[in-house]
């Protein structure tokens, strides 16, 4: 069976989907996305990822392609049509078709959305995070608006390049004070030698993670102290326990930061029970 694609209204055969080369997501990377993790067919957290949707078309001034509701409709019909029970849904909206020129097109035309969905081998995740992940360190050189999901990646693709190339999984960014930010696609954490849970508050400098929304209610649910505190990368290789998050791999362990080990070099019980409980957490609708 081949995979199916949305793209402006039409479900489309994958490997022919796609969209004008004057689309300003292609040329100025104009647009916004959101990934929504798969389980058992369903959503997980669809809600808070339109919310968070509407606010980045917001924040660009984008207009919204269509109802929430209809937007829901495709989302599910997408992951139907290519028969995900795990995996994630892409959703992205752009601008839209028009000659090429910064300014805003007049009249303003219709935003483009596209819609993929993709299975994942949801064993192969557990087995990841029984091992846990390295990651190196990079310099924070993103723009001050991270807080706002677009597709101007390139960044954090060159950053997670990096860490392929060194044996890791991920790139942590640090800024200028020596802070961690969060990761290429993923937010970052510890748990401290006093069993507090640690990360970066989400008003500067990071997305607002919808795991890591989620991950603050798991964490009050097993009665762990957070502090929303930014982090060094001393204090993180001084830690009892690291993990990163995101909706592709939940809380994902991290035992190495630039090869050093984190917590003796193994996960630990704190992330272990954070991953556990996280989906009876999670809003997945019915
Ligand atoms: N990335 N920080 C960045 C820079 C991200 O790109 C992401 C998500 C997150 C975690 O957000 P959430 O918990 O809502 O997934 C944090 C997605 C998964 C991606 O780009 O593939």
């Amino acid at each position: 069976m081949s995979r199916v694609a949305y793209v402006n209204g039409l479900y489309v055969v994958h490997a022919d989907a796609g969209v004008h080369v004057e689309d300003r997501g292609y040329q100025f990377g104009d647009g916004v996305y959101e990934v929504c993790e798969v389980r058992a067919g369903r959503m997980v957290d669809e809600r808070r990822h339109m919310e968070r949707l509407v606010r980045s078309l917001r924040e660009l001034r984008i207009r919204l392609p269509m109802p929430l509701h209809a937007l829901g409709v495709v989302l599910r019909e997408t992951v139907r049509r290519n028969r995900v029970r795990d995996g994630f849904v892409y959703l992205q909206v752009t601008r839209g078709v028009a000659r090429r020129d910064h300014y805003f097109p007049v009249p303003e035309v219709p935003p483009s959305v596209v819609v993929t969905a993709r299975r994942v081998d949801a064993a192969k995740n557990e087995a990841l995070a029984i091992e846990g992940v390295a990651v190196i360190t990079v310099p924070e050189n993103r723009w001050d608006r991270v807080d706002i999901k677009t597709v101007g990646l390139l960044p954090n693709v060159l950053a997670k390049q990096a860490a392929r190339e060194a044996g890791a999984r991920e790139a942590w960014f640090v800024d200028a004070d020596g802070h961690v930010t969060e990761g290429g696609s993923t937010n970052a954490w510890i748990v401290t030698q006093d069993g507090v849970l640690r990360t970066r508050p989400a008003e500067h400098g990071i997305l607002r993670g919808i795991t890591r929304t989620v991950m603050f209610e798991v964490a009050e649910q097993l009665q762990l102290r957070i502090e929303e505190r930014a982090f060094t990368v001393a204090e993180a290789l001084a830690a009892r326990e690291a993990f990163l998050s995101s909706a592709t791999t939940i809380a994902m362990p991290v035992v190495r930061i630039d090869g050093q080990p984190i917590g003796g070099g193994s996960p630990g019980p704190v992330v272990r029970k954070l991953r556990e409980l996280f989906h009876s957490v999670a809003e997945i609708a019915r």
